[in-house]
């Protein structure tokens, strides 16, 4: 076929519009990252535009290949801000929230509410009636009692709940363990052994239940294609059943993302490109083969979206000799902005960014400021820097500011958003008065002694 000559976004550490300039410095989207450091203080995430626009470029080719409508969703929960929703509605995508907090971000930006999806394992009556009074907004159902909930919210309303079931289709990607879903003892779906009941419940409620159709996600840094494809297999087998069973057509499909990015030289995903074409050939296939219509498909990339557009530039602050005779650069961030190294054992690529030609066979490793030995960025650097240099680790756009944390009662780093030469920042760093503003002192406590 052919992709595998388009290098898609996601198959490259760096972001799409970097380069190294005169100064041997990092540069994106034509400007000096050790500039941007020195204006708006260290740590700082920037994000490259271009590699966000090339990503859903890439997903969009792929999904050219399909027949039926389409439609690309930004799984919302890897990276989302204001400014992230404006681009969203720019790049005409969909888009996954799975809080009140993403869903208000969503709205408060315009995104348009028949584009908007509500995931969820546990649903709040809140998310639930804000879905509904919305109409055009979709509901991803996780299990019965959300559905039920979900239920007499739209006869107390008298409107119609628009639905797709989350199943589990008993596919796992070969990932690690805490981003599997798609296997039948995870928390997220409905078995397919349950679907039946669901189904009849549909039925029997139709006035004002409007079932659109499935939706699964098997996990997320998957790096290989076959698992999308098999799990496409079984929402094709249970979209023939449904029909034949229970007369519910498969309108909409939803197969997930969960693709991988690069974050390390020896990490070879499948490039967005050749991931949507095979999903867009896979559903067509499968669809056809059992003499159903096509449904709309629709993809959620996350990380493959926004992840390879974030870099994260830190100072580096103390250097160490330990014991081993490795050596330790200490930076100014760490597990409170980056908390993927500590959780998933995550491996990350770092350069200087004031010296990109720099290498050395040293033994280093970038450690963060935070109080837990686990607090280690990158074990193995290859670089070799001292105070006052400035580290830049790729491939921070997923999932970063989105799980990041005020440990050590830190403030979260400031975010610009990088386009032709421009930087606007999207997120203001959170200052020490911003989380002292939150605290509350009791009475019988602010008395001084
Ligand atoms: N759709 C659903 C229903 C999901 O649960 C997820 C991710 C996605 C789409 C997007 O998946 P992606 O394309 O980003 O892999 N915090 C973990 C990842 C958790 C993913 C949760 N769900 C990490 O940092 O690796």
């Amino acid at each position: 076929m052919g992709s595998h000559l388009i290098k898609s976004p996601n198959t490259r550490i760096w972001p799409h519009s970097a380069t190294i300039n005169k100064l041997d410095h990092l540069e994106i989207a034509g400007l000096d990252v050790c500039d941007l450091a020195k204006k708006y203080g260290t740590p700082l995430w920037l994000m490259d535009y271009a590699s966000i626009f090339q990503a859903n470029e890439a997903c969009k080719r792929g999904l050219e290949h399909y027949p039926g409508e389409k439609t690309i969703l930004y799984a919302g929960k890897a990276f989302l801000c204001l400014a992230m929703c404006k681009i969203i509605n720019q790049l005409d995508m969909g888009l996954d929230v799975v809080s009140l907090g993403e869903f208000k971000t969503a709205l408060q930006a315009n995104v348009k509410t028949q584009n908007i999806f509500l995931h969820g394992n546990n649903k709040s009556l809140k998310e639930l009636e804000l879905a509904i009074e919305l109409e055009q907004c979709k509901i991803v159902v996780d299990n019965m009692s959300e559905l039920t909930l979900a239920l007499s919210i739209s006869k107390s309303k008298q409107k119609k709940a628009r639905i797709l079931l989350r199943i589990k289709p008993g596919i796992e990607p070969d990932t690690h363990d805490h981003i599997k879903t798609g296997q039948e003892t995870s928390k997220f779906g409905i078995g397919l052994n349950e679907i039946n009941e669901y189904l009849s419940f549909i039925n029997a409620n139709d006035e004002n239940l409007d079932f659109l159709g499935f939706h699964a996600h098997i996990g997320s840094q998957a790096l290989e294609l076959d698992v999308f494809e098999d799990s496409i297999k079984v929402l094709g087998d249970l979209s023939l059943k449904t029909q034949s069973v229970h007369g519910l057509k498969t309108r909409l499909l939803d197969v997930g993302g969960g693709l991988g990015i690069t974050y390390i030289e020896q990490d070879k995903p499948p490039g967005l490109y050749e991931w949507s074409l095979t999903i867009a050939r896979s559903v067509q296939e499968t669809y056809q083969k059992l003499g159903l219509d096509l449904p709309h498909l629709m993809i959620e990339p996350g990380r493959s979206i926004v992840g390879t557009a974030g870099v994260t530039i830190y100072e580096v602050g103390h250097v160490k000799r330990l014991a081993n005779n490795s050596l330790c650069l200490a930076v100014d961030g760490g597990m409170a902005d980056n908390p993927r190294p500590s959780t998933y054992d995550a491996k990350y690529t770092a350069k200087i960014a004031n010296a990109m030609s720099s290498e050395s066979a040293e033994k280093v490793s970038i450690v963060g400021k935070y109080c837990e030995s686990g607090d280690i960025i990158v074990k193995d650097a290859g670089i070799e820097a001292g105070t006052g240099d400035l580290i830049a680790v790729f491939g921070t756009g997923a999932y970063n500011y989105s799980m990041s944390s005020n440990y050590n009662r830190t403030g979260r780093p400031a975010c610009l958003l990088l386009k032709d030469g421009q930087a606007d920042l999207i997120l203001e760093r959170e200052t020490i008065d911003d989380l002292i503003r939150q605290d509350r002192v009791p009475a019988w406590l602010a008395r001084e002694r």
